[in-house]
């Protein structure tokens, strides 16, 4: 296990960093993480020592650049175990599912044809899938959650019949944190020939991926999560679907030839996916987060982050005043509400204490509905989060009262 205290000291947004007059202790890692000095120094190196265009220029600074950002690529393949022409660079895990939803579901899908999916997924993996809807005259159906907001496999072997062509989920909900059974879940729907679209975003910053394992179909998550730079995202896809998928944007890059009939000849993936002048700096980035993440080594960090939640969840249980939504998710969110406090004022007072969570609906519009409530207030920890940053925030949570939040504005 690696030493947090050691750990910390790699992250400058750690150093002595103030809010509201309070040392900040940063619980929004859901939203976005902070980056190691070796993921900054990656990303300025770009711009101080290679500042210039990949696989277009003659010269040896552009040969540089073009193999460090290919290398950027095989880093990524040896994080999820997957081969680097099955890893496609996007701007975002919403990129991401976009290029799905419209590159495959859209050349994929008829009338009839089932896209199966949850209740409980984020704006970015469902939305698209509502165009592909009403372009092609296919239809979604919902897996039944658990009362607590799970993905049973019992619920997922229910759900699917021989119409579902597609299966969206995200291994890991934003919102309630559980850990869904992807392997089991994309066996169940291999059985029947449906492909797996497996949203990545809130799981692969956390857990061990093996793509292979897992044998998805397609997975996808942002770099920014995961210690990487913004701007930057993976759609990994198994080669032979990728091949068979339409790009969403076209342009300089992806082509092999054209002409002025407006035929065109793609390359093949990933570049044909990549029209345009990537995010180069970005993608050193990437790679210098995850030969950071591989060094703490994945397993550690989950098990840190348990062990993290465990201890926050016992302590909160503590306090009467609050609800939990989902004490016995493992990975490190947590989701809760405190009486009679809106999510909103309750944040704004934990703000006030120097302690940075979100509340709302987190993009999953749809699962408040079935939590019973409209908005959550969410804490998610990353692995140089500390048990001092949660006796912080359980003492501060201690304090949210009606009459403390009506204070802050008044
Ligand atoms: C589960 C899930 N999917 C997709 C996304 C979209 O990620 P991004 O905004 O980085 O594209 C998020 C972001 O919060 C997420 O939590």
């Amino acid at each position: 296990m690696f030493d947090v205290s050691e750990v910390r000291k790699d992250f400058p947004m750690l150093q002595n960093k103030m809010m509201q007059n309070h040392p900040l202790v940063y619980l929004d890692n859901g939203a976005t993480t902070f980056k190691p000095q070796s993921v900054i120094d990656a990303v300025t190196g770009y711009y101080t020592t290679t500042s210039c265009n990949i696989h277009r220029g003659d010269y040896d600074l552009s040969f540089q650049i073009s193999s460090e950002y290919e290398n950027a690529r095989k880093s990524v393949a040896q994080f999820l175990n997957a081969e680097a022409k099955e890893i496609v660079f996007t701007s975002g895990a919403t990129a991401s599912l976009n290029q799905i939803a419209y590159g495959y579901g859209l050349k994929h899908l008829q009338k009839g044809d089932v896209i199966l999916t949850t209740e409980a997924e984020h704006a970015s993996s469902i939305l698209p899938w509502f165009k592909v809807v009403e372009q092609t005259g296919a239809v979604i159906e919902y897996i039944e959650l658990t009362e607590k907001g799970e993905l049973s496999v019992e619920n997922v072997r229910k759900a699917l019949h021989e119409k579902v062509k597609v299966v969206v989920f995200a291994a890991v909900s934003n919102v309630l944190g559980f850990k869904n059974p992807v392997k089991e879940i994309t066996r169940l729907a291999h059985e029947l020939g449906a492909v797996v679209v497996c949203d990545g975003a809130q799981w692969v910053p956390h857990v061990k991926t093996d793509v292979k394992d897992l044998d998805v179909d397609f997975m996808v998550f942002s770099a920014h999560k995961c210690c990487g730079p913004t701007g930057i995202g993976v759609l990994y896809g198994k080669y032979d679907l990728l091949e068979d998928m339409e790009p969403v944007v076209y342009g300089g890059g992806a082509n092999a030839r054209f002409d002025a009939c407006g035929n065109i000849l793609l390359k093949h993936a990933p570049a044909k996916f990549e029209a345009g002048t990537p995010a180069i700096e970005a993608a050193l980035g990437l790679k210098a987060a995850v030969e950071y993440l591989q060094k703490l080594d994945m397993d550690n960090i989950e098990a840190y982050e348990a062990d993290l939640k465990r201890y926050a969840i016992e302590k909160l249980k503590e306090l009467d005043h609050l609800m939990i939504y989902n004490a016995e998710a493992s990975t490190g969110i947590i989701a809760f509400n405190v009486k009679d406090v809106f999510a909103q004022d309750a944040a704004s007072y934990l703000n006030s204490q120097g302690i940075a969570v979100r509340a709302g609906n987190h993009c999953a519009k749809i699962l408040v509905q079935h939590l019973k409530t409209s908005e959550t207030i969410r804490a998610s920890f990353y692995f140089y989060n500390t048990k001092e940053d949660v006796d912080r925030f359980v003492e501060a949570c201690k304090n949210i009262t009606v009459e403390n939040c009506v204070g802050l504005f008044f």
